[in-house]
């Protein structure tokens, strides 16, 4: 087991897609045993699964925050603030820290709702956590320097982390969690591609997958622009300079970009706009 979470007990408050993607994250990684990590939402029965394998399942949040050092924030920005009234009371500055997931809901206003001196700490996970893969990013304010270590440490062990300054929390979401979604959506684009040139669609899937997969690996594995890849591939008057200009004269690269843009307005107002 990691240092920092070495007989620590981890609460994720809000069970649904990202917070199970994370309890499933911090099991695979071994970074927490079952019996360690509460989760909690209101509709108990939904965590049936999780109970029967040895977690603290429950629908009263100020428990789970009792028993927990670590407290992990998974709930829609609309329903945080009631949240945070909930567990106030019982959070200890001095010896609980809180992580919180929750797209646009900034430190500041999260440390209104919590005893003077809570360290929080944002984080912006996507739901490949549950595999140990996530892209997570962090952001921490000038108080929780020894939070965002923690915070690091957990999320390192489930993916790669990137440290940035608050403001770019919600260009981060946009990219990194609603990311996840814009290249299942490439990877199904392509597949469809290979079942009208001829392939079943179950192989047609996972080649289109692992396609991408390698794509990804040698952009991380060797650090090249991805250009640098795709000049490598692209032979004079050949098939794939062929297919690729096809691609951007439908506005390929456009569509991402302004998708990613989108996403980023709408993410930068989900908070503010949860009434
Ligand atoms: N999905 C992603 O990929 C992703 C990635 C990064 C960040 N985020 C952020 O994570 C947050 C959750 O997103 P999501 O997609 O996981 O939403 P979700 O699937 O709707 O999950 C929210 C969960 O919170 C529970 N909940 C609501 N009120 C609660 C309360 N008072 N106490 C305990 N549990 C409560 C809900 O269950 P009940 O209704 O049964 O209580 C539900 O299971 C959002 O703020 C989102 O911006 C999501």
């Amino acid at each position: 087991m990691n240092k920092v979470m070495k007989s620590k007990k981890i609460c994720v408050l809000g069970g649904g897609n990202i917070g199970l993607a994370i309890v499933n994250g911090l099991l695979n990684s071994k970074l927490s045993v079952p019996k360690d990590v509460y989760v909690t939402r209101r509709n108990v029965e939904g965590l049936a699964e999780y109970k029967s394998k040895g977690l603290q399942v429950t629908a009263q949040n100020t428990i789970a925050v009792k028993n927990s050092q670590i407290v992990i924030l998974a709930v829609q920005p609309r329903q945080l603030d009631e949240l945070l009234d909930e567990i106030s009371p019982v959070v200890n500055p001095k010896n609980q820290i809180i992580i919180s997931v929750v797209s646009g809901a900034t430190i500041s206003a999260m440390k209104k709702r919590l005893p003077e001196g809570t360290s929080v700490v944002r984080a912006m996970p996507n739901t490949a956590i549950a595999i140990r893969e996530s892209m997570t990013c962090l952001a921490g304010s000038g108080d929780s320097t020894d939070a965002l270590k923690v915070a690091e440490s957990i999320f390192n062990a489930v993916g790669q982390t990137l440290i940035i300054k608050e403001e770019l929390m919600v260009p981060a979401t946009a990219l990194c969690a609603c990311g996840i979604a814009f290249f299942l959506r490439a990877v199904r684009a392509a597949s469809q591609g290979g079942i009208e040139i001829g392939f079943h669609s179950e192989e047609a899937l996972m080649m289109a997958a692992q396609t991408a997969k390698g794509a990804a690996t040698l952009l991380l594995a060797l650090g090249n622009h991805p250009e640098n890849e795709v000049d490598k591939v692209t032979t004079p008057r050949g098939c794939t300079i062929s297919g690729l200009n096809q691609m951007e004269h439908s506005g390929f690269s456009s569509a991402m970009i302004k998708g990613i843009i989108t996403s980023a307005d709408k993410a930068a107002i989900l908070y503010s706009n949860k009434d």
